[in-house]
């Protein structure tokens, strides 16, 4: 866990937000996603060709598991169910089922270590 400083516009703001260490740089190659547990919640947390995202692990079609699995298509999540597609770093859908995007998560690397907060990202804050 880690508290975060933001700087916005020279006045210095400090977020409460809390970090939780899911893994380590090394356990999750590049194209390779990992489910982790954060909290209550499970997230799937992909390498994208070097960036870490971290991204329900649930189908927003029908609940299908996105962890545990490889990135297909460049850096697309693909659902075993019945083959959704996500943009691994935004978590928007590329094709259906699925229509609604998948909710995207705050994701810190420091020495090796990978923290995520459940801080959520809409598919277009990056
Ligand atoms: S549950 Fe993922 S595509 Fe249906």
């Amino acid at each position: 866990m880690s508290e975060a400083t933001a700087v916005l516009a020279g006045t210095k703001l400090v977020e409460s937000v809390e970090y939780f260490a899911v893994a380590h740089t090394a356990d999750i190659p590049p194209g390779w996603v990992l489910k982790v547990q954060v909290g209550n919640r499970e997230v799937a947390l992909a390498n994208c060709d070097g960036t870490f995202s971290a991204l329900d692990n649930f189908c927003t079609h029908a609940g299908g598991p996105l962890g545990n699995s490889r990135l297909s298509d460049g850096c697309q999540l693909e659902c075993s169910w019945h083959g959704a597609h996500f943009d691994a770093r935004s978590g928007a859908v590329v094709s259906g089922p699925a229509r609604k995007p998948l909710r995207k998560y705050t994701v810190k690397v420091l020495d090796g270590t990978v923290y995520v907060a459940l801080v959520s990202k809409g598919p277009l804050d990056d």
